[in-house]
């Protein structure tokens, strides 16, 4: 039976983990796969907020195993205090949680190394990262010499290892701008203590994900594949180099997660009304006015992780149009329509002026896009409360008109709608579409 997964089709933080928590009841298994505390994954239930950096947003539902697999990259302190957290409030995320032994480590000496190239300027601009170490840990992965998996926590060897590569990154660090301001923080005793407390705490929930997923695809179970940031910042296909280091577009299920293409059958699109960006990159249609900061206080448009206030602009359907294609989507997930209920007239980016030539396509290049000028069509606002409205055929006809005309630029049926942080707050056109996978299977 195959898979169903949510993608962020803009630049991140499109409610992603408000739906993954929300449709994870009809799945069985919730898989989180690229990515890493870079991320900040909301899921609201009634007056409880919680906030999940690493931990899948299906762990509220005790029927339903989540797993971390080997495409994330897995900040040790920042996960056992999720856990905490959870188990604080009552949920025992230990129960239907598993690690994969194969998913790397973000070391200390990564959020040293993010710090001090960060502050570097790239293309006029820094790339503005959430300092998470995310880059360094993914560029060791690939390096292979001086990466640490889930794995090494357990292995004997542990101690010498980590001494090994502490030797090297303090030397890397030290040739760094800011490094010698840095290195300092590189306490070598310090990181293997911790390390062998990471081992001891994390040991009961690692195991081999790729086995055991190929296991519940063969078995005819539900999966729920959960995309971190968005298609935009997707480290082959989007605004690069203002990107994440991973794969988050559709194109990085697979990889990150150890399950064939072939199970990927439904591929639902996550986006805003409108458009946020955080960090440095291109973003044609970013309002640098009143109405931008409208739309950053009405949609608490501040970072999760960061807690930077957010760029905002209108509904980019050029970008939303290459990330639908891009990613495979099938159904669309509007989220945030609330916030717009409160403007006379609406703007749609349909198409950009680059160089005097108006085109629909989105350019492979950041210093192309950032020529482009947004060409717009004008819709009416609601000008209404809608928060409270639950069902589609509810809304303002000015509202379900600025989602047709969503649907008709992207080539897909918009099947949900969000009105607000709350579960309560979303509606679906046809729920059992969204998902279902026995169906298509068959
Ligand atoms: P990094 O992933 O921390 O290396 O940051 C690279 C770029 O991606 C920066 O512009 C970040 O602001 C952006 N980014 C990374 N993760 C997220 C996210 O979850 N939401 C929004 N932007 C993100």
């Amino acid at each position: 039976m195959p898979a169903a997964c949510v993608i962020g089709l803009q630049w991140g933080d499109e409610a992603k983990g408000k739906l993954v928590d929300l449709l994870a009841p009809d799945h069985d298994c919730v898989v989180r796969y690229q990515g890493g505390a870079n991320a900040g994954h909301t899921v609201v239930c009634g007056s409880e907020v919680y906030k999940l950096h690493h931990v899948p947003s299906g762990i509220l539902h005790p029927s339903v195993q989540n797993f971390i697999t080997p495409g994330v990259v897995i900040e040790p302190e920042t996960l056992l205090g999720e856990l905490k957290g959870l188990e604080a409030r009552g949920i025992d995320p230990r129960r239907n949680l598993m690690i994969s032994e194969r998913a790397h480590l973000v070391m200390p000496w990564h959020l040293l190394e993010d710090q001090a190239m960060n502050a570097l300027v790239v293309q006029g601009e820094n790339i503005g990262t959430t300092l998470r170490g995310i880059g360094p840990c993914y560029r060791d992965k690939v390096g292979r010499n001086f990466a640490v998996r889930v794995i090494d926590l357990l292995q004997p060897d542990l101690k010498e290892r980590l001494q090994s590569i502490c030797k090297v990154k303090r030397q890397l660090i030290l040739g760094l701008p800011a490094g010698e301001s840095l290195v300092d923080q590189l306490d070598e005793d310090a990181i293997v203590a911790k390390a062998a407390s990471w081992a001891e705490d994390l040991k009961p929930l690692v195991g081999d994900t790729t086995n055991r997923l190929l296991d519940c695809v063969e078995q005819g179970q539900r999966l729920l594949m959960e995309g971190a940031q968005g298609s935009l910042l997707d480290i082959d296909h989007g605004t690069y180099p203002f990107v994440t280091s991973s794969n988050s577009s559709g194109v990085g299920i697979s990889g990150g997660s150890g399950i064939p293409a072939k199970w990927i059958q439904r591929v639902i699109g996550v986006a805003k009304a409108y458009s946020t960006r955080v960090g440095g990159g291109p973003f044609p249609t970013e309002l640098h006015d009143e109405t931008g900061d409208r739309i950053r206080k009405l949609g608490n448009e501040f970072g999760t992780t960061t807690g930077r206030p957010r760029r905002c602009g209108w509904f980019d359907a050029v970008a939303v149009r290459y990330t639908t294609r891009l990613s495979g989507v099938d159904s669309l997930a509007l989220m945030m329509m609330d916030v717009l209920g409160h403007f006379d007239e609406l703007k749609i980016c349909v198409a950009y002026q680059i160089d005097g030539q108006e085109i629909d396509v989105f350019p492979c290049d950041a210093e192309t896009l950032r020529r482009a000028r947004p060409v717009y069509e004008t819709l009416p606002g609601w000008n209404q409360d809608v928060t409270g409205i639950r069902s589609m055929d509810d809304l303002p006809e000015a509202a379900l008109n600025y989602l047709k005309r969503v649907s008709e630029l992207l080539g897909v049926p918009v099947r949900v709608v969000s009105v607000g942080p709350d579960r309560e707050q979303t509606m679906f056109t046809d729920r059992e579409q969204l998902t279902s996978l026995a169906t298509c299977a068959e």
